[in-house]
């Protein structure tokens, strides 16, 4: 099955709690939350009080995305804010310290995920795999939402789909970046099952339309 991730990045923000519970009639199945740090990325958006009161406000999953150095700094905090899966990116810190963010992730019940920035080679997934419960591969240059999807990113989603299968098949794989009608059905040929969009999805007139034809 395809799952619809609304990256909330687009959302309106004086209008946070009605755009996210028109989430759920739209027939979506996890609410995308980018978390910047100004650091890892060269933007500043939503932090832990935010994460907390969304959580109030909706029982959707809430996928959250960390786009933060060191993130296992911060790991206990999102896991209690409500994070039901929580992402951290491999360039984000040493392997050690990826590796104990994972465990503590699970340690709290939440799903554990690892992202790929662009330029950062399939294999980089291997020493994670075991220990997550899904792989983001990023289709645009972390930062800012309303970027052009990355079609020379399908190569790589393709051989962590294969990765997966072998090692760890229960894994999801998500894409995020530029995700659109045409570009989400290039994702799926290539293997992802879990699809975030943000401005495709809302800028759409009708988006319980967008997500069904996202999984059509
Ligand atoms: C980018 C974020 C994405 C972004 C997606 O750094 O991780 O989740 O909001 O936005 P679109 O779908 O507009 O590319
Ligand atoms: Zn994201």
């Amino acid at each position: 099955m395809i799952k619809v991730a609304p990256s909330i990045l687009s959302a309106d923000f004086v209008n946070l709690e009605r755009d996210i519970r028109a989430l759920r009639e739209a027939g979506v199945d996890y609410v995308h939350v980018d978390v910047m740090d100004g650091l890892f990325v060269p933007n500043i958006t939503i932090g832990i009080p935010v994460v907390a009161a969304i959580r109030k406000i909706t029982d959707l999953p809430l996928d959250v995305h960390l786009m933060i150095d060191r993130p296992l700094r911060y790991v206990d905090d999102f896991c209690k804010a409500g994070a039901d899966i929580l992402t951290l990116h491999v360039e984000a810190d040493t392997e050690e310290n990826t590796l104990a963010a994972l465990k503590k992730i699970r340690e709290h019940g939440v799903k554990a995920a690892i992202s790929v920035k662009p330029k950062t080679p399939a294999e980089a997934v291997l020493p994670y795999l075991p220990y997550c419960d899904l792989i983001l591969v990023m289709t645009v240059e972390p930062g800012f939402g309303g970027q052009s999807f990355m079609e020379d990113m399908m190569p790589k989603l393709k051989t962590i789909r294969a990765y997966i299968d072998e090692m760890n098949p229960g894994c999801e794989l998500e894409v995020d970046g530029g995700v659109n009608e045409k570009t989400g059905k290039v994702c799926i040929r290539n293997g992802a099952n879990v699809l975030v969009a943000g401005s495709a999805y809302f800028k759409a007139d009708d988006p319980a339309a967008f997500t069904q034809s996202l999984k059509a």
